[in-house]
């Protein structure tokens, strides 16, 4: 329970220090299973994510251990790359705004930087990692495809930047957290372009309140 509400905390700081309009947001927040998908109550109708399953096995490999918490970031930063890359590749033609179509080929160039490390990392410490967007994912390409003009543009930069909000949580968490040398440095490598890449959609200025995950609560 301690851990866990030490987790909160921190995660809390995170998004104050680099996103203070999230603090307008103040929603019920939801963890799945694995604690990773925090969700608000619009987008959760919308888009919820999958099901999860519990895992809390540590792995000794030669780095060092290997958490629950780890794993699930190299799986998360796979599954990132999966949809925001050919997202990604696919605004710089549709997009109608400029500025949307600049960001999007710089997100292009890093997701793919960042795939291939990912990858690297999975091989050398055994983790399966997937190999489609999960139904979440699925379910932001979908809404994106439908729409055109500057309502495709609102929609992308939304649904990127939500997605962005979660796994930035995770990065900073495994970041303080783990005890592996070679999640740490992977932990480190994704935190500053998921940091760039908020930056960056924040920067279209299309971003709105459906765009941000919900501060989580705090006991004082
Ligand atoms: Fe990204």
């Amino acid at each position: 329970m301690v851990k866990v509400f030490s987790f909160l905390v921190l995660s809390f700081i995170t998004i104050l220090v680099h996103s203070k309009d999230v603090l307008a947001h103040n929603k019920t927040r939801n963890y799945d299973s694995t604690g990773s998908n925090v969700t608000i109550a619009g987008v959760e109708r919308n888009c919820p994510p999958p099901a999860g399953v519990v895992d809390d096995a540590v792995w000794d490999t030669e780095w060092g251990p290997v958490t629950a918490a780890d794993r699930l970031l190299v799986r998360k930063v796979r599954l990132a790359s999966l949809w925001e890359l050919p997202m990604a590749q696919e605004a710089i033609q549709r997009a109608q705004g400029a500025r949307v179509r600049q960001i999007s080929a710089t997100i292009e160039a890093q997701h793919v930087f960042l795939d291939s490390a990912v990858r690297s990392v999975g091989q050398q410490l055994g983790i399966d990692l997937p190999t489609e967007p999960n139904s979440q994912q699925k379910c932001f390409i979908n809404d994106m495809e439908s729409r055109s003009g500057h309502d495709y543009d609102v929609t992308y930069v939304k649904w990127l930047r939500f997605a962005h909000g979660q796994i930035f949580e995770l990065t900073g968490t495994v970041r303080s957290t783990t005890q592996n040398s070679v999640v740490r440095s992977f932990a480190e490598t994704a935190n500053l372009f998921v940091l760039g890449h908020m930056q960056m959609l924040e920067s279209t200025g299309f971003t709105a309140n459906s765009s941000f995950p919900v501060a989580p609560p705090v006991m004082h």
